[in-house]
């Protein structure tokens, strides 16, 4: 796959790949590598891929991981990139602009969770994959965030949401499966060691100080419960 290129910021200088990286939205080194975990598991199960009608990143920031995925997944204008920031989203725009031909590109649209998610639902449809990666720092948002992909997911009832996370002291992993639980959701945990790629990138960065966060990162995939499929209502 080819890597995906980030469009290139004020201060940026043409030349080397690495000069032509705006920023990952958070600033940190690790944020592209919890990009990468997504999209490595997304990449090392090509069903998933194949079978997909649409794919949501929720919180995309500068969009690395729809990036990864709209590349690998040969219909790219099926990839919806979101985020609930405006100037973040200029950001996301310009990278899919960078990567991707006019003529078959993902989309970007604001959604901030909770609010008028019925009204993107109808307008931009819904979608077999949701994706998210370091989104769940505030325990304020674990609760808008699930019912947000709920209300996505649930006319579909094969779709699943895909969430890597890094264990912080304020939104442990145990909160994270608990609101999705508590939100209706399945949780299955993937270990970062059962994704190709992934665990020779852990091993790779385990001394390095700048990239404290990928040791405490997993992958979860939540499901929606069978009681709240059937509801049509939720
Ligand atoms: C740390 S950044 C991660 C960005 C990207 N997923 C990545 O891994 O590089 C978190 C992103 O989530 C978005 N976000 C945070 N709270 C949100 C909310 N309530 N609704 C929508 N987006 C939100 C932020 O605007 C930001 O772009």
């Amino acid at each position: 796959m080819r890597r995906a290129r980030l469009a290139r910021g004020k201060k940026g200088k043409p030349g080397s790949a690495k000069r032509r990286l705006v920023s990952t939205g958070s600033g940190s080194s690790s944020s592209k590598h919890h990009s990468m975990v997504l999209a490595l598991y997304a990449l090392n199960h090509p069903e998933v891929l194949r079978k997909c009608e649409g794919v949501l990143e929720l919180g995309a920031g500068a969009g690395v991981t729809g990036l990864l995925v709209a590349k690998a997944c040969g219909r790219p204008a099926d990839v919806v990139l979101t985020d609930g920031e405006h100037h973040v989203l200029e950001l996301t725009r310009r990278n899919i602009e960078a990567n991707f031909k006019e003529d078959g590109r993902p989309s970007c649209e604001y959604l901030r969770w909770g609010e008028n998610v019925a009204e993107f639902r109808d307008k931009v449809g819904t979608f077999d994959l949701i994706m998210a990666t370091d989104v769940l720092y505030c325990p304020e948002a674990l609760e808008p965030f699930f019912t947000t992909a709920r209300q996505l997911m649930s006319s579909k009832p094969s779709a699943q949401l895909l969430v890597s996370h890094t264990n912080r002291s304020y939104v442990p992993h145990y909160k994270v499966r608990k609101a999705g639980s508590k939100c209706g959701f399945k949780c299955t945990d993937i270990p970062l060691q059962s994704i190709p790629g992934c665990a020779e990138m852990s091993r790779a960065t385990a001394a390095d100080p700048r990239h404290p966060l990928l040791q405490r990162m997993q992958v979860f995939r939540f499901t929606l419960k069978s009681s709240i499929r059937a509801d049509p209502s939720s």
